[in-house]
């Protein structure tokens, strides 16, 4: 299985930290803020990733990172030309993605969990999976509600979300993505919302999920990066 990190955006709630680089390659505590989700890829068996990045010093990221060979992985670049949102950037990807089922990551998510102690990555083949978090802040995010115990809609940052948990930036989709991407139209910001692909998983009874455990939390503010970076350094400590 192939993985896709996505390091687009312009960084702007860092600033001005994202003057100096794109915001993917800031330090949290001693990693660069996007070696955290590659870890998560790593940790499940994915070696051939593809990054998608976009907005400022995009150049940098291919600079720092190289060819995947000091972290025994191979990587591949593309650029997203203008910020048309996550289900967008993942569509850039098809060619590399080579009509297997794959697995995306945002760049500046930090999930704790190691995926593998949740399912099987290895014989994933077919609908899709996310992986809820229990947040304080529902509205922010991806939201789903329930019915009985199952994803009944999904909902992006619902002004009155239906429940507490939020979607997170870690989703394993089969090779029936880019036909449902085709059928997407912007959201009122102006993107291609993954939670409208999420919902069309829903409508076929193929969205799969699994609830974490350990902390998850996205860097891309500057309390959120402290957050995390304070976070690791403790973990580090033990
Ligand atoms: C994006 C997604 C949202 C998801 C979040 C996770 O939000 O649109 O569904 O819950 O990532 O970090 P954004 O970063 O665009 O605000």
């Amino acid at each position: 299985m192939r993985g896709v990190i996505l390091a687009g955006g312009m960084g702007t709630r860092l600033l001005p930290a994202t003057l100096i680089t794109n915001k993917h390659l800031l330090l949290v505590y001693k990693k660069l803020m996007i070696e955290y989700p590659l870890q998560t890829l790593l940790d499940i068996g994915i070696k051939n990733i593809i990054i998608v990045s976009g907005g400022n010093n995009i150049g940098d990221i291919a600079n720092v990172l190289g060819s995947g060979k000091k972290y025994n992985a191979r990587f591949t670049y593309v650029v997203q030309d203008e910020p048309l949102g996550i289900a967008h950037a993942v569509s850039l990807t098809t060619d590399f993605l080579n009509n297997e089922p794959f697995v995306v990551i945002l760049g500046d998510n930090y999930f704790e969990d190691n995926i593998s102690n949740f399912i099987d990555t290895k014989n994933f083949n077919s609908g899709s999976i996310i992986f809820l978090k229990e947040v304080p802040d529902p509205q922010r995010f991806g939201c789903p509600g329930f019915i009985n115990g199952k994803i009944s809609i999904i909902e992006e940052k619902p002004k009155e979300p239906k429940s507490n948990y939020a979607v997170t930036g870690l989703y394993f989709y089969d090779n029936t993505y880019i036909d449902k991407f085709k059928t997407l139209k912007p959201s009122g910001r102006g993107e291609y919302e993954i939670t409208d692909i999420n919902s069309l998983y829903l409508k076929e009874g193929k969205l799969n999920h699994t609830i974490l455990k350990g902390l998850w939390s996205d860097m891309g503010v500057h309390d959120t990066l402290l957050h995390v970076a304070n976070f690791v350094k403790e973990k580090e400590t033990k």
